[in-house]
């Protein structure tokens, strides 16, 4: 189905609700589905204000009213997805093993792609049994069959730049004067002008072919001829980016303090505890939309709107147009949480050093809201703010509107293309 709305949106709202009243005009659309939910904490105020349980609930009650909570999110998600879409998942450990069994059950065990593990933390802590780091990333696909592999970039000395306006990968070290050891400091490669010298006219030949097809380019390079003044030139292969991946590895590393480190750049660290980096969304993003650059992102768990900053990214990246469809409860930014028996950052520190060391990253003034936390963290939550910065924003939903938007600026500065977005209240949804 066609999207009649070629922009991207922020909606406010209860998700329930929000991807009910999206689903008519996007049903089949959406490519890539990434979510980060609350995770369960096992506090009964939790479950009466969150997930709407009736009363205390402990053990498997606890798991029951979580799923309950999740089940029709993930129905819903399902039916946004293209035939070749994915969901991502991202869980912590305490959830993990229930979420999947759910996502079997929405999805189909034989649609099951696996589970990736994010390394988020690394070092220390005062862990009781070990040092937990990581968190898992459940995969699903609409259908398992029409998903194409996960695919990332080429790791270093491998290098992509964008070439008359199409992103290459660029290898200037494939032509070589012999084959075998060089020397440290020695120049092993062999460049234009001694082609003929040293491999012979015949392969002189078939590099002029190739740079006359557009397959290798010719770059200036090392110092001038003294005698001369003249920089002789490197050959370099071309490849297209879409044909220069890898498969994606299952163990991705990248920490979340760089999440924290994305909002600041953005001029506003301190407000939001926890949100994921970009980079680890850009991967993801990136793994299933390598070759498909006008794809659909949705995540309708968006927090401070990480999803929205790492499609922009990927843009940034290759000149792509994908687009993203945020939706964020206007749940207030807090610094009190009289309703949920709020609790200080240290009960969360004595929590997480208990369960996992990982409190190492969670050290600061902060007060948690325990119910807005996600994998490990207590995601969603707010730090307390002394210099105030925090009151301009009543509600996480206005936060993550303003992320979006300062994102957007900042990717126009950096030379991506002009981001249309739409900021849409729960109210305005049927026309969307
Ligand atoms: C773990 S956080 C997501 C963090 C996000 N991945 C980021 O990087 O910032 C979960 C978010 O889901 C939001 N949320 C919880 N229940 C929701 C609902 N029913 N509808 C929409 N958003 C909800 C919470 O307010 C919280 O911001």
């Amino acid at each position: 189905m066609t999207d009649p709305n070629p922009d991207s949106l922020v909606v406010e709202g209860d998700n329930l609700a929000v991807l009910r009243a999206l689903l008519p005009a996007h049903r089949g659309t959406v490519k890539v589905v990434y979510i980060d939910p609350p995770y369960n904490t096992g506090n009964a105020h939790v479950y009466r204000d969150r997930f709407g349980a009736s009363g205390p609930a402990t053990g498997a009650a606890s798991h029951a009213a979580w799923l309950a909570f999740m089940r029709p999110r993930l129905e819903l998600a399902r039916e946004f997805l293209r035939e070749d879409g994915v969901l991502f998942l991202h869980i912590d450990d305490r959830e993990s093993a229930y979420a999947q069994i759910l996502g079997h059950e929405v999805f189909g065990e034989h649609n099951s792609l696996g589970t990736l593990i994010h390394q988020r933390a690394k070092g220390g802590g005062n862990a009781r049994m070990f040092v937990r780091g990581h968190d898992y990333i459940h995969l699903w696909g609409k259908d398992a069959e029409q998903v194409a592999p996960f695919v990332t970039e080429k790791k270093p000395p491998a290098r992509y730049e964008t070439i008359d306006g199409r992103r290459m990968l660029v290898d200037d070290d494939f032509l070589r004067v012999s084959f075998g050891r060089y020397q440290r400091g020695q120049e092993r490669r062999l460049m234009y002008e001694d082609i003929e010298a040293v491999r012979g006219i015949a392969k002189k030949v078939e590099v002029d072919a190739r740079l006359a097809s557009g397959d290798y380019l010719l770059r200036p390079w090392g110092e001038p001829d003294p005698a001369t003044g003249e920089r002789k030139h490197a050959v370099l292969r071309l490849t297209p980016a879409e044909q220069a991946t890898s498969k994606l590895y299952s163990i991705i590393r990248v920490m979340n303090a760089d999440g924290s480190a994305d909002l600041d750049a953005l001029g506003l660290g301190g407000v939001f505890g926890y949100p994921k980096p970009v980079e680890l969304l850009r991967i993801l993003v990136e793994s299933q939309t390598w070759s498909d650059p006008d794809a659909v992102v949705l995540d309708f768990f968006a927090g401070s709107g990480t999803t929205a900053e790492a499609v922009m990214r990927a843009n940034l990246r290759d000149g792509g147009r994908r687009r993203f469809l945020l939706v964020q409860v206007a749940e207030p930014l807090r610094t009190a949480y009289s309703s949920t028996g709020g609790r200080t950052m240290a009960a969360a520190v004595t929590r997480g050093a208990e369960d996992d060391g990982a409190a190492v990253e969670q050290a600061g003034t902060l007060k948690v809201e325990p119910a807005g936390a996600s994998a490990g963290e207590p995601a969603g939550t707010t730090k307390v703010d002394p210099a105030g910065a925090s009151a301009a924003f009543a509600t996480i939903s206005d936060f993550c509107a303003e992320r979006v938007r300062r994102a957007a600026v900042a990717h126009e500065d950096a030379g991506g293309a002009p981001v249309a977005v739409r900021f849409l209240g729960q109210g305005d949804l049927p026309d969307v």
